[in-house]
């Protein structure tokens, strides 16, 4: 299995590209499902989820191919209709298949996808959607199978806070008959990507970008080509290695519409954030690392997926900080890792970290639990004495492309590397 080395103490310098945001790529996969047309998208980067997502369509019949980070589509001989335990179980997201099938073949056999590192994560917020636009949902043998007579029927879903059952029931509904209307729908970008895709494809949705989306049914989607948004996440990844680093980065494509709340927290911790030309410009060149609070909530506030990675710059911050984790209940495996590296921080309660800023960090070795701890354990290696290595960083692979290669172009001394024996997983 991979490892990564990093030796911190660098500052990092210079110029770093974001990619496509992987959280929209995986549901613009899916919603390729919805057309017999092909289906074209630009700036997708190399990711373990996207080889995933790629097996699920393939599976089902799509021809995929990805080339020159543009992702060819095309639905037109879809042979089954079910998504297996393997692969929904290696990634959640392919349970977003569902809607899409359901609308345009009405009928879709999806394995339930389990429990998770970071919280139970159930999906009763989508089986919920797809029931109100008139789908019968049996759960038989770890599978739901949902079929519906013919086109399923518009309504009014109210929904609990859900990223992934909004863009479900969004792709459910744009075949739909009649008018649907989501309420309390996730205004992600990541959604609104989505629901921007579905409205060149041919979709009538309006209110998007808001908490109320409208969906007026049409009978056919055709094939487009889209470009993705930049990732907000992978952008904050690199600003927080610029402050932890108290270097300067220009983060190519990152943009403060995305990442607005992030970039005030960040400020207010000490760095300097402008946005110039086509991304932002991060420095922590000479500046005292300030301890901050934040909550994780939705879009437009602090999101979860960037909680880890700022709690490794408050690991370094005068004062004591808080992080408060709204979304999931269990997103703090990173702490004890963390804390391994010198980290003074103690869990109160499931929901609230309290962190004393510490002098130094020093490497360790550590492990990685989910994709978004392993970024932050990346990032603490940067900034610590000595030699971090971090295991298990398959995690890593399935949200950012080479983070290793971009890290080590501005100065970073990091490397990846197989231990002798160790067989690839
Ligand atoms: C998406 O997951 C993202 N995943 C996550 O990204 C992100 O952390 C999350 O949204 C929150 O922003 C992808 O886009 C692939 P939710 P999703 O439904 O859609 C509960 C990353 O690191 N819930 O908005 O699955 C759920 O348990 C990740 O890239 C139900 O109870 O998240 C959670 O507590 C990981 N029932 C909360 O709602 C349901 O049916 C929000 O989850 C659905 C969700």
């Amino acid at each position: 299995m991979d490892k990564i080395r990093v030796i911190g103490g660098n500052a990092l310098k210079g110029n770093i590209i974001v990619k496509g945001a992987k959280n929209a790529v995986l549901p613009l996969m899916a919603c390729a499902l919805l057309t017999e047309e092909e289906m074209i998208f630009e700036n997708v980067p190399y990711l373990a989820d996207i080889k995933t997502m790629t097996q699920v369509l393939e599976h089902l019949g799509a021809k995929v191919t990805h080339e020159n980070e543009t992702l060819k589509i095309r639905a037109n001989e879809i042979s089954r209709l079910d998504a297996p335990y393997e692969l929904v179980s290696k990634m959640r997201a392919s349970f977003w298949v569902l809607g899409p099938l359901l609308g345009r073949f009405h009928q879709a056999k999806i394995s339930l996808p389990g429990g998770c590192a970071i919280g139970t994560r159930p999906v009763d917020r989508h089986l919920y959607a797809m029931e109100r636009l008139g789908a019968q949902i049996d759960i038989q043998n770890g599978y739901v199978q949902a079929c519906s007579s013919g086109r399923l029927k518009g309504n009014k879903i109210i929904f609990q806070p859900t990223m992934g059952g909004t863009m479900n029931a969004l792709m459910a509904a744009v075949l739909a008959k009649g008018t649907t209307e989501i309420i309390n729908a996730a205004a992600e970008p990541e959604v609104t990507d989505l629901a921007r895709c579905l409205v060149q494809m041919g979709a009538k949705i309006s209110g998007i970008g808001t908490r109320r989306l409208v969906v007026e049914g049409v009978e056919t989607l055709k094939g487009v080509r889209y470009k993705v948004i930049p990732d907000r996440i992978e952008a904050t990844t690199y600003a927080v290695a610029a402050g932890i680093t108290h270097g300067e980065l220009y983060i190519e494509n990152a943009h403060l519409y995305l990442m607005e709340d992030v970039a005030f927290v960040l400020t207010r911790m000490g760095l300097d954030v402008i946005e110039k030309n086509n991304g932002l410009f991060v420095s922590g060149k000479n500046c005292e690392l300030i301890a901050t609070d934040i909550v994780t909530e939705e879009f437009p506030g602090f999101p979860t997926d960037c909680q880890a990675q700022v709690m490794a710059l408050m690991c370094l911050a005068k004062g004591t900080s808080t992080v408060t984790e709204n979304i999931f209940e269990n997103r703090f495996m990173h702490v004890q890792e963390l804390v391994r590296m010198g980290a003074n921080i103690h869990l109160q309660g499931t929901r609230t970290a309290v962190i004393r800023g510490v002098d130094f960090l020093s490497g360790a070795p550590v492990m990685a639990s989910d994709l978004r701890a392993s970024a932050a354990l990346v990032l603490a290696g940067l900034a610590a004495k000595g030699e971090t290595i971090i295991n298990r960083i398959y995690h890593l692979d399935r949200g950012y492309d080479r983070l290793e290669e971009k890290l080590r172009s501005v100065g970073a001394n990091i490397v990846r590397f197989r231990p002798i024996g160790d067989e690839e997983i």
